[in-house]
């Protein structure tokens, strides 16, 4: 049985964090919603309980029975789940006294082991409004900041912390340490998840689970897709089938580099090319929401018919992580995003398929560890996100067939001129791996790409005057798309990509490069 540690998720921005970090000591963790704690058995080696945007003193207040947790196993409280232990069990939180937001400065004042080898003066990260007054009976102070007195806290004779600030924010100097103090020290956990130790369990638990029937997966080239497919096909090898559906909105050759590669792997992959029902449906369709739900449709309705060929098929794989799964669960009474992300909707019920998800307890960056440790080539691995409806979300307004041409050139050159800059003598890590040093412009990127923009200026080219497309360059760094900050590239190699796409794409004579972060901007315009 692997060891693993629950966090309860209160809401705060940053719980998926705590997971991150803790994966990033090798210790397997599982985020649930406050409300929906799973039953404490002997692999649960502690709890952790997540910040909220919620204050404990308003009167619907998150709550958990913390009965066959505090006492029982090692429990740590972050920020709001420091305060919730301090008010639950006798303390006194106030929400007039000092509000600390951004960095402050921790001094230990007790030895403990959750700052075992940690300086006795650091920079942590606070985000509170409201401020714990008084500590249960018995309770002891670990640590202060200047404004806040009971930065951290233990309960006597029982591994009960609360800690005020994030440890499991960046700028949290000593963090990561202090996690590992709590799972790997406190708690006992062994660091035993690592990408080899996944593949091999989730290779047994995919063939005993789905037997000798056969599966269906719908192939993006993207990533996770990827990766759930080899995992996929080592466990049940020909019984599975891949269906990659060519929307006629993808970049220039993609449909059959990509299609070629999979086929390279050994992959059983069938590829359906339904470019025109796509881009007569398209057809003047300027509403973004419009054209995301208009491809979704087609979609599914190209995957159906496709699928329907498999005889007697009885699983549809998908490459959903955890993000997905963490996002789609939603906490109860506490505002939370829901992405729609548009995979097979509806097809299971009624073609009456089960699902199975390989991917849905791992993070982006653990899909890519896998994703190499199964020996896919770095080309695959290392891909950039693309966006299901694909280029017709980077053409605002209506798809044509003259402007999906234009944007593809423009996109390819772009593209090209990323992969070939080479700046490994800079100090951009990379986007795929962040222990490294990125090797180019792509690499160092979480995302780019091209759009056409619904306006023509005026330029001179020779000696004639031009009317032409404006098309914007996007490109951004992040770690999960949930917040990115637009990449700084280097003058020169901006103006290298400005000349080349005038110069080369016919029907564009200005480029731009969008300089918005996300919030408040997005990543993709439409
Ligand atoms: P935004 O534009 O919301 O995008 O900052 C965040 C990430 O999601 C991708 N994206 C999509 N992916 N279907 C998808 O499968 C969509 O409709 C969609 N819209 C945006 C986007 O490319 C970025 O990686």
């Amino acid at each position: 049985m692997t060891d693993r540690i629950i966090i309860l998720d209160f809401g705060s921005q940053v719980t998926q964090l705590i997971g991150r970090r803790l994966r990033e000591l090798n210790v397997y963790c599982e985020i649930f919603p406050f409300d929906k704690c799973p039953r404490i058995d002997g692999s649960v080696r502690g709890v952790i309980l997540s910040g909220s945007p919620c204050s404990v003193r308003d009167a619907d207040a998150p709550d958990v029975d913390l009965g066959g947790i505090k006492g029982n196993v090692p429990l740590l409280g972050i920020c709001y789940g420091a305060q919730l232990l301090a008010s639950k069990y006798g303390g006194e939180v106030e929400g007039s006294l000092a509000k600390e937001y951004g960095r402050a400065m921790l001094t230990l004042i007790a030895p403990s082991p959750l700052f075992e080898g940690v300086k006795s003066r650091s920079q942590v990260w606070m985000s509170h409004g409201d401020t714990i007054a008084a500590l249960p009976e018995g309770a002891s102070v670990l640590a202060s900041t200047d404004d806040v007195v009971f930065a951290a806290f233990k309960f006597p004779g029982e591994e009960t912390y609360g800690v005020q600030f994030h440890p499991e924010v960046y700028h949290t100097e000593e963090g990561l340490k202090m996690l590992s103090n709590f799972a790997l020290g406190i708690c006992g956990c062994r660091a035993d998840w690592t990408p080899a130790s996944f593949i091999e369990t989730t290779v047994a638990s995919l063939r005993e689970q789905i037997g000798d029937d056969k599966v269906i997966l719908g192939l993006s080239g993207g990533v996770d897709s990827t990766v759930a497919a080899v995992l996929l096909n080592k466990a049940v090898g020909s019984n599975l089938t891949c269906i990659f559906v060519n929307n006629g909105l993808l970049r220039k050759f993609e449909y059959d580099t990509v299609l070629e590669s999979y086929k390279d792997m050994g992959l059983n992959v069938i590829g359906a090319d339904a470019s025109e029902a796509f881009l007569s449906a398209l057809a003047g369709v300027t509403d973004p929401e419009v054209k995301r739900k208009t491809i979704g449709r087609l979609f599914v309705e190209t995957f159906e018919k496709y699928a329907r060929k498999i005889e007697n098929a009885r699983w549809l794989a998908q490459g959903t992580i955890y993000p997905d799964v963490i996002e789609s669960a939603g906490i109860p009474g506490i505002a939370s995003k829901i992405k729609s992300h548009h995979n097979v909707g509806g097809l299971p019920e009624k073609m009456n398929l089960k699902i199975v998800e390989p991917l849905r307890m791992l993070f982006k960056d653990e899909v890519r560890r896998v994703g190499r440790a199964l020996g896919i080539k770095d080309e695959l691995v290392g891909r950039h996100p693309f966006p299901g409806p694909s280029l017709a979300i980077r053409i605002i307004g209506d798809v044509t067939p003259e402007k999906l041409h234009i944007l593809r050139e423009a996109d390819d050159i772009f593209i090209k001129a990323l992969k070939a800059y080479d700046c490994s003598s800079m100090d951009f890590p990379s986007s795929s791996d962040p222990s490294r040093k990125a090797v180019n412009l792509y690499d160092a990127t979480w995302q780019a790409g091209v759009i056409l923009l619904p306006i023509k200026s005026v330029g001179v080219m020779g000696d004639e005057r031009t009317y032409k497309n404006a098309v914007a360059l996007r490109a951004v760094a992040s770690t999960d798309a949930m917040t990115a900050d637009w990449f700084r590239f280097p003058y020169d190699f901006l103006a290298r990509v400005s000349d080349d796409i005038i110069n080369k794409v016919p029907g564009v004579n200005r480029v731009v490069y969008d300089i918005s972060s996300k919030p408040p901007s997005t990543i993709e315009w439409e």
